[in-house]
């Protein structure tokens, strides 16, 4: 059954028919679509453009129809063009003539922006729960690991000491941000197209802000043109878990690293690793390679929706249909993403010891020294200098910091005294960075309580 036969002589091609259904895909808003439908009815009843009776059974008939493909007794057909055929012709199936009621005063342009617009403000608030899951096992991790030291990197070259606490906080600040930008979407898209019609609003008079106000939006849409043709917050969906997709896999090549057999910081837990056919030693880190694998499919959505949507007149056009699948893979993509690697970082262990041999060994407290001259009246350029040669002495020796005699510090320079060990012992070096957002216990214990506080909301 189409919608549409009535100016029709031929039937369409079979080709065409495939090529044009959305069927296939679309049947994943199917309990959006029914929201929005007895929403809108409600709206036709209580502006008396349907009769009560008719909006009852209406009502009643959908309500049925949820409850038949929930349980698994009415399977969706896909002979049908789209969801929204598919609901509608049940319907007119199962009560009659005033199933043929319901689609008064819409269209399917201004039905599929609300059941999109519907189905991602869903989306986004599934996401942003697992977001919130992955910052509070952070979060946890930061609480055990104040004094866990390790080396902090940059060019993936050992610089300075930090903590596994500091570490872990870094990826708490980009996992928070990612919680404001689907916030800040929610905010921006939640205000209700329906009734919008095909693209000029319509004859009847409906109350749009009621049924807006049944379906939880903010309010009615401005601009009835607009509204069938938005799908920015898509966009700006798909550029938000883009960036989360980014930060997990960011942060996956971290463990993929730390896992190797030359760093060995953690332990990847047996439940989330993976052997091989042939090489019974190994373990690999399959979910975390999984998860920077598939960034690339969540980008690839975005730059398909920004390239369908930049050559498309006002108002609907059916190359908007093609929002669908690309953004469906996304979210899903992105869940599963989130997911798995919370549970991967929940069960991780931490090797402790090789993380504070790894920053004891690498002259992460070089600065230190060079700090320790300058306190003692040594200017920094000089004390830079000074510093440079001790890791030349230590590196032909093949020793650290630590392990050089006084004699040869005072050998290199003459203001080094007893005190210097203390000077660059790890623990000093991270603790004396005590401005907020440095790795020093007392900053972090306040970040720790921010952060805390953050996640009560
Ligand atoms: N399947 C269509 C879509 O996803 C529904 C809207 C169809 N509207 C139309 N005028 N053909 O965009």
């Amino acid at each position: 059954m189409k919608l549409w036969g009535g100016r029709f002589t031929k039937e369409t091609d079979e080709l065409v028919n495939n090529f044009n259904a959305s069927i296939s895909f679309d049947k994943k808003f199917y309990k959006q679509d029914i929201r929005g439908s007895i929403a809108h009815v409600t709206m036709l009843g209580k502006q008396g453009i349907l009769s009560a009776e008719d909006t009852k059974a209406i009502i009643e008939g959908l309500n049925d129809i949820l409850d038949d493909i929930n349980n698994g007794v009415l399977e969706i057909n896909d002979k049908y063009e789209d969801i929204h055929s598919f609901v509608e012709a049940t319907l007119i199936e199962r009560i009659g003539d005033a199933g043929k009621r319901l689609h008064t005063g819409r269209s399917r342009n201004d039905q599929v922006a609300l059941d999109m617009k519907l189905f991602t403000r869903d989306e986004i608030t599934e996401i942003d729960a697992l977001v919130k899951k992955l910052l509070e096992t952070i979060e946890t991790i930061m609480e055990e690991n104040l004094d866990t030291y390790m080396p902090g990197f940059t060019h993936l070259q050992k610089a300075q000491p930090i903590t596994l606490a500091h570490h872990m906080g870094a990826y708490f600040e980009m996992f928070k941000r990612d919680r404001g930008r689907l916030h800040d979407i929610y905010e921006r898209m939640n205000y209700c197209p329906l009734g919008s019609g095909a693209l000029a609003g319509t004859t009847y008079p409906l109350n749009r802000e009621y049924s807006a106000e049944l379906l939880g939006f903010y309010g009615a849409t401005l601009n009835s043109m607009d509204s069938v043709s938005d799908r920015d917050y898509l966009i700006e969906l798909m550029s938000a878990l883009s960036t989360i997709m980014m930060h997990l896999s960011r942060f996956s090549e971290e463990i993929i690293i730390w896992n190797s057999n030359e760093y060995r910081f953690v332990n990847i837990d047996d439940a989330y690793s993976t052997g091989s056919s042939i090489m019974p030693q190994k373990k690999n880190p399959d979910i975390a390679e999984l998860v920077r694998g598939k960034t690339g499919r969540v980008y690839g959505a975005l730059i398909s929706l920004l390239t369908t949507m930049k050559g498309i007149p006002l108002a609907y056009n059916k190359d908007m249909q093609e929002d669908k699948e690309l953004s469906f893979d996304a979210m899903d993509t992105a869940k599963g993403c989130l997911a798995l690697f919370t549970g991967m970082l929940e069960t991780m262990t931490f090797n402790k010891e090789n993380m504070e041999a790894s920053a004891a060994n690498g002259f992460t407290n070089a600065t230190d020294a060079a700090d320790y001259l300058v306190n003692h009246g040594v200017p920094f350029r000089d004390a830079h200098g000074i510093v440079g040669q001790l890791v030349l002495h230590c590196e032909s020796h093949n020793i650290s910091l630590d392990q050089m005699t006084l004699e040869d510090y005072k050998a290199i320079s003459p203001v080094f005294e007893e005190d210097i060990y203390d000077a660059i012992s790890i623990k000093t070096c991270v603790d004396k960075r005590e401005t907020i957002g440095a790795p020093g216990r007392s900053a972090m214990e306040k970040v720790i309580e921010a952060n805390k506080e953050y996640l009560k909301n």
